[in-house]
């Protein structure tokens, strides 16, 4: 039997109430007493670890994710910490543990439960059967690069400064991750960038289209600019499969992404590193799409099942535990089928639940279905 560490980092608002009902499906696979078996731990990060730590995320938290096999992160922020100074705000937890464990690939799966399709604020025929990867550069261009300051002129006057930068080899291995996911997938790519204003959008284009012609020419790969996308993909989303593209226009596709599949509370996403050295497993966090919702926090009306999905694919990606995986996708896609619905998906007729209900109905059908 193998033994998986686990760092859970709930973090602030809803994802406290949404890693609990994680936490009743690790019990469930670990009651079973399969192959594989699962050690938790958790702690702070966001606004809770600054009230405890005075910063986002501790030392002693950095180092536990350190020797996790995956971190299954929730959500931070809200407006307690609105006032705090910017190096300390809570998104900083998780920008560290992005770029302290170079986790470069991000990938966020928008998949429209066919249950959902009429969710969605899209017609349904644009959306049903929708099954796109954002896969987000994340641990370089504008949300890392220097300067990034705010200064004052001599006239008085303020100006704000961020940097945009990207290298040749971060932008290569991007590529090279997003090559391999298309084989697995439709065998087509999208590269979506700003090469007709920006110069490291030049750079993207050129990089992109050097390395898929090198390492995967049987890729049909498309450039498209980063506005058209965002276009496309309310025109026709079905014509994407995996979109690679920025650390800043990934942020803002993959919201768009999300909304296609009816909520924002249901996409997840994986961010990986590059394969350890040893263990030829790439160090991984999981979390969801949506934020902490300080407007809902505590009602236990969260839907959970981006959280759920997260570590669905932290089961595939960082334990090969294929069937489980596909296990709890299902699950999710049955107790949507028999009607259950969140606040953020209720449709007329349908069964409201609140973040517990969904759980537990999405627990039940993973302990069936596991016999
Ligand atoms: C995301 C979030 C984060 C980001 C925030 C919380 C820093 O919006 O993961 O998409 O901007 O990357
Ligand atoms: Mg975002």
């Amino acid at each position: 039997m193998t033994t998986h560490k686990l760092l859970l980092l709930p973090g602030d608002g809803i994802g406290v109430e949404i890693m609990r009902e994680v936490e009743r499906i690790i019990a469930i696979l670990n009651g079973k007493g399969g192959a594989n078996s699962f050690e938790t731990e958790s702690d702070l990060v966001g606004g809770a670890a600054i009230d405890a730590h005075g910063v986002a995320i501790s030392e002693g938290a950095m180092e536990k994710a350190g020797i996790a096999d995956a971190i299954i992160f929730g959500a931070v922020g809200g407006p307690k910490w609105d006032d705090v100074p910017y190096e300390i705000r809570p998104e900083a937890g998780l920008l560290r543990l992005r770029k302290d464990y170079d986790l470069f690939a991000n990938l966020r799966p928008a998949i429209c439960y066919p249950a959902l399709a009429d969710a969605s604020s899209l017609k349904k025929e644009l959306v049903e059967g929708l099954d796109i990867l954002i896969l987000r550069e994340l641990t370089s261009g504008t949300y890392f690069g220097e300067p990034k300051e705010i200064v004052t002129l001599e006239n008085g006057e303020k100006r704000g400064v961020d940097t945009t930068v990207y290298t040749t080899s971060e932008i290569e291995r991007i590529v090279k991750v997003g090559c391999d996911l298309a084989r697995k997938r439709s065998g087509k790519m999208h590269m979506a960038a700003k090469w007709n204003v920006m110069k490291t959008g030049v750079l993207w284009r050129d990089v992109t289209v050097a390395t898929h012609k090198a390492y995967a020419p049987d890729v049909e790969l498309e450039l498209i600019l980063a506005d058209n996308c965002a276009m496309q993909l309310i025109r026709n989303p079905k014509q994407f499969d995996v979109v690679i593209t920025d650390n800043l226009f990934g942020d803002v596709l993959s919201d768009e992404a999300a909304m296609m599949t009816g909520s924002l509370g249901m996409l997840p996403s994986a961010s990986l590193g590059p394969p350890d050295p040893k263990t030829g497993r790439p160090k991984a966090l999981y979390e969801p799409v949506h934020g902490s919702a300080p407007d809902i926090t505590g009602k236990g009306l969260a839907n959970p099942i981006a959280m759920i999905a997260s570590f669905a694919m932290a089961l595939r990606y960082s334990f090969d535990m294929t069937k489980e995986a596909d296990i709890i996708e299902q699950a999710i896609a049955t107790v949507l089928g028999n009607g259950l619905r969140t606040a953020d998906i209720m449709q007329n007729g349908l069964e409201k639940v609140g973040t517990e209900d969904m759980g537990k109905a999405i627990a039940a059908e993973i302990e069936q279905a596991l016999g």
